[in-house]
């Protein structure tokens, strides 16, 4: 069955952005000019989605307006002649069919998943995490759909990351299913390094089938006191095969303020525009830079 139809959470208060995400989504933070959430969605039309379903909340109405046509700017922009940002905009409003549920309460990302349930419906669908913003020749979420079109099986995307940082993901307990595949074997939401079973962790992107609202529903809390989709999926994997993919491609933790900024630099050097005077001014403050003991701090 096709995947047509993508969930992206983006109901989350922010909080490690405070206090820019205090009257701003954090999903508008621009890299370079583009809203993060842009680049996921862009990522999933690339994929084959079709329909994209928001998950919202208070404070999230400028997610709306963004994806939405302005008409005001549009004929500003005609009038003033400037053709390529009118088509830009104009691209922007017609990515995808955008559907904005909102979740009541922020209970966690297995909540904001079941609250789609609704607009989904009873097909395979998929799953984006606007903090992870992915890069590479092929999207992430299309590296999954291949592999769900293969086995007709839930997928879930993973990158290994150092032991250290296995309390910042969910991480898969699996068995090799062939080259960058494995078949999951079980899940755990941010386990300390010595009780990981592995080190691949899931990277924002999975590619679920409906029997998993069934089990949101009886999923208590965990982690955080949140309903963490990570249990609902290890229930899951239980009563269906699943796979997880080692993605390609580089990813950019935007929800965490170093990675924004790496994110920022990266793109600002793959913009043609910016490349040139952006990385003179990257080469002078690295040899400023040179003479100090960054090690210290
Ligand atoms: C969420 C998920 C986690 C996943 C991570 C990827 O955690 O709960 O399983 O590995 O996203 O970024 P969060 O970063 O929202 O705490």
């Amino acid at each position: 069955m096709k995947i047509r139809k993508a969930v992206i959470p983006a109901g989350g208060l922010g909080t490690r952005f405070l206090p820019a995400t205090k009257a701003i989504p954090k999903e508008m933070l621009p890299v370079v000019d583009t809203p993060t959430i842009q680049y996921i969605v862009e990522e999933a039309v690339k994929s084959g989605i079709e329909d994209i379903v928001i998950i919202t909340g208070r404070t999230k109405r400028a997610i709306e307006d963004h994806f939405d046509k302005s008409a005001e700017l549009e004929v500003r922009l005609d009038d003033a002649h400037k053709d390529a940002q009118l088509a830009q905009m104009e691209a922007i409003s017609n990515l995808a069919n955008m559907i904005y549920v909102r979740q009541k309460e922020p209970l966690g990302l297995g909540h904001a998943v079941m609250t789609a349930r609704e607009v989904i419906g009873d097909e395979p669908f998929a799953v984006l995490l606007g903090d992870d913003v992915m890069t590479g020749e092929k999207p992430a979420l299309a590296q999954l759909i291949e592999v769900f079109n293969e086995y007709d099986a839930p997928v879930v995307g993973v990158k290994a990351v150092p032991w250290t940082h296995t309390n910042k993901y969910g991480i898969i307990r699996a068995e090799s299913a062939g080259e960058h595949l494995s078949r999951v074997e079980g899940l755990v939401e941010k386990p300390q390094p010595d009780k990981a079973p592995t080190n691949l962790a899931v990277m924002g992107r999975y590619v679920l089938t409906p029997e998993i609202f069934d089990i949101l529903k009886e999923t208590g809390k965990g982690v955080g006191g949140e309903i963490q989709l990570t249990d609902a999926l290890d229930t899951l994997c239980t009563q269906r095969p699943m796979y997880a993919w080692e993605l390609e491609g580089r990813r950019y933790d935007v929800g965490d303020k170093q990675g924004f900024l790496e994110a920022t630099c990266e793109f600002a050097l793959a913009n043609p525009e910016l490349k040139g005077p952006f990385a003179r001014y990257l080469k002078q403050l690295v040899a400023q830079l040179e003479g100090e003991d960054i090690e210290q701090n």
